[in-house]
């Protein structure tokens, strides 16, 4: 079976199981503090969902899980961001994280965090990383 790389991924889409090291979307998917796309990897076993943000011009991604309770955060899909642009936000109970780090700010889940991935931007496409996350 053989990957194919997504060319025509919209905001908010969801672009089903990622493998380490393949294509999420074109760069130009993703606006700054705009929709984000959503996509699944595979983790110790499970697949889990996850989405692809841009923030002050930087692509992050994170599982998308609350820290809060382990549910997805988006209240429509790609919809991660609040109105001010400035926190990504759960649509569940208002626990808001820093984009930058994924470190909730505020809500009922204040200093815990986001799962961090590790996204590359290169030549025109975002990637997900060959070890996407590394547990300490
Ligand atoms: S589930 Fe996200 S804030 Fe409660």
């Amino acid at each position: 079976m053989s990957a194919s790389v997504a060319t025509d991924v919209r905001p908010g889409d969801d672009v089903g199981l990622i493998a380490p090291g393949a294509a999420i979307c074109p760069a130009g998917t993703l606006a700054d503090r705009g929709l984000g796309v959503r996509f699944t990897l595979e983790l110790a076993g499970e697949v889990v969902p996850a989405f692809a943000v841009r923030f002050h011009g930087r692509v992050r991604g994170y599982l998308n899980r609350c820290a809060h309770i382990p549910i997805e955060l988006d209240y429509r899909p790609g919809d991660f961001f609040d109105l001010s642009g400035n926190y990504l936000v759960c649509a569940t109970h208002g626990a808001y994280y820093a984009p930058d780090s994924g470190r909730c700010l505020g809500g009922p889940c204040p200093g815990r965090s986001l799962a961090a991935l590790q996204l590359i931007e290169r030549d025109g496409m975002v990637y997900l990383a060959d070890e996407p996350m590394s547990f300490d």
